[in-house]
């Protein structure tokens, strides 16, 4: 039996910030309203500068930093509205709904930062992006795990044109 192709296993390669940037522009061309995204990865690891990405290629107004001390933004003017969400200081994601952002999560995009295990609950789709950051240089690589929905056939074409370094094949 031939195993179902998966990207787990296999990881992008961001030798830069305008690599990581290029990435989330890329998914964005493949997101629609109601999606969810979820970052997971250390501090400084490039969850924000990923989910600057995907404002750039939603064409959304208004710079995505770093939301840490407001907990969530929305910007609106581009293809969909993003939610970018800093779940850091959440206990849970109902603490999101108490924000009151004025804004109807399956109109958006919901980008949140360490939101994993928080957002489980919130819904079954879902894409994983797991970001590592090289201890010896600026390097990251980004594992992009679908949970889903058609996140599976998605993630395999955003992952066609990267560049895909596949541990299998890292030993050659
Ligand atoms: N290849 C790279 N990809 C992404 N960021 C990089 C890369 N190389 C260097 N950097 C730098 O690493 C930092 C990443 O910061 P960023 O705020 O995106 O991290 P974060 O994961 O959101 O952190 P936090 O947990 O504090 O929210 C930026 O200062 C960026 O310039
Ligand atoms: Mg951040």
């Amino acid at each position: 039996m031939v195993a179902p192709v998966s990207t787990v296993g296999q990881a992008i390669r961001l030798s830069t910030v305008d690599d990581t940037r290029a990435l989330g522009e890329r998914l964005a061309g493949v997101l629609r309203a109601g999606d969810l995204v979820v970052l997971v990865g250390r501090l400084g690891a490039g969850k924000t500068v990923f989910v600057q990405g995907i404002g750039a290629g939603l064409g959304v107004r208004g710079p995505v930093v770093s939301p840490t001390f407001v907990i969530a933004r929305v910007h609106r003017g581009g293809r969909l509205q993003l939610v970018h969400v800093d779940a850091y200081r959440l206990g849970s994601l109902a603490e999101v709904d108490d924000l009151d952002l004025d804004v109807d999560l399956g109109d958006s995009v919901v980008a949140v930062e360490w939101g994993s295990g928080l957002v489980e609950q919130l819904s079954d789709a879902r894409l994983e992006v797991q970001l590592e950051r090289s201890t010896y240089s600026d390097e990251r690589t980004a594992t992009l795990v679908p949970h889903g929905g058609d996140w599976a056939e998605r993630v395999e074409q955003i992952v066609a044109d990267a560049t895909v370094t596949d541990s299998r094949s890292a030993a050659h």
